[in-house]
C-alpha cells in the first residue's frame, strides 16, 4: 500500500481507503463488516471513513467495535458532521447542520460511538447556509485545541466555500480545515474543474468517494436488465445509481473493460488509479460489502498504470461522464 500526505499536512493516509456508507451497520452483517474492515488493516490501509448519519449512528458503532482490536494510533480515522440525527417521526431543529451546538454535541457522541477518545479527521458533511461559517470554523478550531479532533475537514463544498473557510481561518489563527471529500469518480468528474484546482491552491487533500461509481467501473454490470441479485443495483439503494445507471454508460463501461483487458489491468483497478492520477486527491475511499471486494480494491494501491492507459480509459469514459 502507497500512503500520501493530506494535502499540504504531515499526516498520510493509504491511497486506499475504506468506507461504510449503506454497508457497515445497514446492508452488510457486522462479522462481515469487521472481517473487511480487519482485511483492509492487515493490507495497510489507514483510512477509515464513517459519518455519524450513517444508518444514524449504526455505522459508526460497527466501526467502532472493529477498530477496537487494532492498534489506534496506526489508523486515520474519519467522521463527519451535518445530517439529521433525531428520529424521523420527530425531527428537532438542532438535530442537523453545523452549528456550534450540533458540531460540538455531535462530536461527544461519535466519540462515543467509535469508542475512542479523538477524531483524527472531523469533517463538516455538507455546507450549512443557516449557520454562519465563523460559527463552524470556531466550533472546529475549538475542538481541535481540546484535543476531541485532531484535523477538520469538509465534505462536497464549493470551491469558494472551501476558499472563503481556508481566509477565515487563517485571518483569525484557527485551524484550517485540511481536507474535502467530494464525489469523483471517471463517471463523475464535476471536482475536476474548479474544486480540485481550489484545495490545490490552499493545500487540503482529496478524499475522495464513490471513485467505482458505486460498483458501475467495476464492470459488474453489463446490462440494465440484467441487474447481479446480491448487488447494490438490486438492492434499495438502486435509486442512489440513478445518475449512472443507463445502458449508454453500462455500454461506454464495457469499452472501458475492453481496453483494460488490453493492458493487463483489472478495470477495477484502472477506475481507482484514474482518480488518484490527480495530485490534489490523496485517497480513493473505496466500499466493500464482503472480504473479496477490499483484497481487490486495495491492490491498486500497488500499481503503476501506464499514462496512455490512463489516457485511453479516460476516453472511452468521457462522453458519459457527468460534469
Ligand atoms: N461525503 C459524502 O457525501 C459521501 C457520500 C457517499 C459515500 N461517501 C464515502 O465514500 C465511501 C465509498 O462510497 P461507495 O460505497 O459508493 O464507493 P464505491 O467503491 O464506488 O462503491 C462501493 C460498492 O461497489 C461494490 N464494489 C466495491 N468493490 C467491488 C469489487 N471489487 N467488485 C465488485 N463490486 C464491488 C460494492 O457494492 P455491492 O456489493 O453492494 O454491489 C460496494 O459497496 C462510503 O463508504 C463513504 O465512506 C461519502
Amino acid at each position: 500500500m502507497r500512503y500520501r500526505k493530506l494535502g499540504r499536512w504531515g499526516v498520510q493516509v493509504s491511497e486506499i481507503g475504506l468506507g461504510s456508507w449503506l454497508t457497515y451497520g445497514g446492508t452488510v452483517e457486522e462479522d462481515t463488516a469487521v472481517a473487511c474492515l480487519h482485511r483492509a488493516y492487515e493490507l495497510g490501509v489507514n483510512f477509515f471513513d464513517t459519518a455519524n448519519v450513517y444508518e444514524r449512528g449504526r455505522s459508526e458503532e460497527v466501526v467502532g467495535r472493529a477498530i477496537a482490536d487494532l492498534p489506534r494510533d496506526d489508523l486515520v480515522l474519519a467522521t463527519k458532521v451535518y445530517g439529521p440525527m433525531s428520529p424521523p417521526d420527530r425531527p428537532w431543529p438542532n438535530d442537523r447542520g453545523l452549528s456550534r451546538k450540533h458540531v460540538t454535541e455531535q462530536c461527544e457522541a461519535s466519540l462515543r460511538r467509535l469508542g475512542t477518545d479523538r477524531i483524527d479527521l472531523y469533517q463538516c458533511h455538507r455546507y450549512d447556509t443557516a449557520t454562519p461559517l465563523e460559527e463552524t470554523c470556531r466550533a472546529m478550531d475549538d475542538l481541535v485545541r481540546a484535543g476531541k479532533v485532531v484535523y477538520w475537514g469538509v465534505s462536497e463544498w464549493s470551491a469558494d466555500q472551501i476558499a472563503h473557510a481556508i481566509d477565515l481561518c487563517r485571518t483569525r489563527g484557527w485551524a484550517e480545515p485540511v481536507s474535502n471529500q467530494p464525489q469523483y469518480s471517471a463517471l463523475w468528474r464535476d471536482p475536476e474543474e474548479r474544486v480540485l484546482p481550489t484545495c490545490g491552491e490552499h493545500g487540503l487533500g482529496n478524499v475522495v468517494w464513490s471513485p467505482l461509481a458505486m460498483g458501475i467501473l467495476t464492470g459488474k454490470y453489463r446490462s440494465v436488465d440484467d441487474v447481479p441479485p446480491d448487488s447494490r443495483a438490486a438492492g434499495d439503494h438502486a435509486t442512489l445509481m440513478r445518475r449512472y445507471f443507463t445502458q449508454e454508460v453500462l455500454d461506454a463501461v464495457a469499452q472501458a473493460r475492453e481496453l483494460a483487458e488490453e493492458a493487463g489491468v483489472p478495470l477495477t483497478h484502472l477506475a481507482l488509479r484514474w482518480t488518484l492520477r490527480r495530485p490534489e486527491v490523496s485517497s480513493a475511499i473505496v466500499g466493500a460489502t464482503r472480504v473479496g471486494h477490499v483484497d481487490d480494491n486495495v491492490a491498486a494501491g500497488d500499481l503503476d498504470v501506464d499514462r496512455d492507459v490512463l489516457e485511453r480509459f479516460d476516453a472511452a469514459l468521457a462522453a458519459v461522464a457527468a460534469s
